[in-house]
């Protein structure tokens, strides 16, 4: 298994282009099942999760050409409604094959995603709202087993599930009738789906609100679609900027879908500029450490909670960061300490406080974004090297990291074991 080894002190500067969205990809890409023609996306990044995506539709008969950024997916030959343990337990957003499944075929059979490092991730939103829309569902040896002829309903979700709006988005726009889904996710990646669904020919109005409307339509044609920046790439790099008091700038991003987050780093003491794609982050005088509490969009975004809090490590004064949306997502704070944070944990709340640095040493990678904030931590650790074991899990989430980090003036390498 490769490591990367960083040595830090170094303040990161220059530019670096922001991939397109892992998050959006992977709807994206399960929402070609539902098509009767071909489709095109744009934008797609060059990462081990949108492989396995690509496994998964192809395992079921999806043609698949990945060249550069671009993706096309012929779903013509699709043969297939099945999607196998071996294939989902590697990612779990294989589960959102479901709803599209559905909407082709009128049945399914998709294995339960296992729970992951961060938490035992149920699927309980995703089922009651498929069940709402007229489909039969068994639990079979692991296997969600549904089939059913989707019908317009109105759905209410028990929590803004990304995934399960998802999903439902999918399975109601062939549905016959009306469907209005309430409490729904708000994300970015929830609009950039609906365009790409209303690109094929459905009728999505919504997006984007907590209330979206979906009137069912027979067919879906191809399209083509642009997808959209991935904005927690975005806060990844501009973290690692301010972290080593360097001045670096992301390039085609989108400042709007980073609003919450943009603000903290300002309340923080830090200058912002967003022009256009760009946005620039710098702190020369340091920061002061603010308080954090992770929410569904529009508020601050979970997936940068391992990574601002390597930067309350460092900041003047202490910070409470309440991790709301997952029940076990501080599996960063250990190594932290290891290379000398001081941090308590209690629950689902980490007590942080600023020290003057951080030390080297060999830490272990365990979800994606808590491996992210590792290398973070390894760039700020002017003494020793940071050696970080099991980057496959970062290589989920970022393409070669250490290269682009290393264009900013990094001293860091992947070693290949
Ligand atoms: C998506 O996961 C993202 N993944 C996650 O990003 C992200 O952290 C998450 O949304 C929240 O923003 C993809 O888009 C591929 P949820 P998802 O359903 O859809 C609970 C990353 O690092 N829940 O919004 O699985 C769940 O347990 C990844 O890129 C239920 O209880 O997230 C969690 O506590 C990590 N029942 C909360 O809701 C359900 O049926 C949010 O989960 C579904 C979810």
């Amino acid at each position: 298994m490769d490591q990367i080894l960083v040595r830090g002190g170094v303040p990161l500067r220059g530019r670096v282009v922001v991939r397109g969205a892992k998050n959006s990809a992977l709807p994206l890409m399960a929402a070609a099942i539902v098509s009767q023609e071909p489709c095109v996306l744009h934008n797609v990044p060059c990462l081990h999760d949108i492989f396995s995506m690509d496994k998964i539709l192809s395992s079921m008969g999806m043609r698949i050409d990945f060249t550069g950024q671009s993706m096309t997916l012929d779903p013509t030959a699709l043969n297939s409604s099945e999607a196998s343990y071996e294939l989902v337990r590697k990612m779990r957003a294989s589960f959102f094959v479901l709803g599209a499944l559905l909407a082709r075929f009128g049945k399914a059979k998709v294995s339960l995603p296992g729970g992951c490092a961060i938490g035992e991730r149920p699927v309980d939103i995703h089922l009651k709202g498929l069940a709402s829309l007229g489909i039969e569902i068994r639990i079979e040896d692991g296997y969600v087993v549904a089939q059913g002829k989707l019908r317009g309903a109105n759905v209410g979700l028990d929590f803004p599930s990304v995934g399960a709006t998802e999903n439902l988005m999918m399975a109601a726009a062939m549905a016959d009738g009306v469907t209005r889904l309430n409490n729904v996710a708000r994300e970015p990646e929830i609009v950039d789906l609906a365009e790409f669904l209303n690109a094929m020919g459905a009728q999505i109005s919504g997006a984007g609100t907590d209330l979206i409307t979906i009137v069912g339509v027979p067919e879906l044609k191809g399209a083509v679609h642009e997808v959209i920046p991935d904005r927690i790439e975005a806060g990844t790099f501009l973290i690692a900027g301010l972290a080593t008091r360097g001045d670096v700038t992301v390039a085609k991003a989108n400042a709007g879908h980073l609003e919450s987050f943009l603000d903290k780093l300002r309340e923080m003491g830090a200058t912002v500029e967003a022009r256009g794609s760009d946005i620039r982050a710098t702190a020369p005088n340091g920061l002061v450490a603010k308080d954090v509490s992770t929410q569904p969009y529009p508020g601050f975004p979970t997936d940068l909670q391992a990574q601002m809090m390597v930067l309350m490590c460092i900041s003047q004064g202490t910070s409470v960061i309440r991790e709301s949306v997952f029940e076990n997502r501080f599996m960063q704070v250990a190594e932290l300490r290891r290379m000398g944070a001081d941090i308590d944990v209690q629950g689902s709340t980490a007590v942080v406080r600023g020290v003057s640095g951080l030390s080297g040493a060999p830490v272990m990678a365990s979800d994606l974004r808590a491996s992210a904030a590792l290398v973070i931590a390894g760039l700020i650790a002017s003494k020793g090297e940071t050696r970080i074991a099991r980057v496959y899990h970062i290589d989920r989430g970022y393409e070669r990291i250490e290269e682009r980090l290393a264009s900013l003036g990094a001293d860091i390498k992947r070693r290949r074991e």
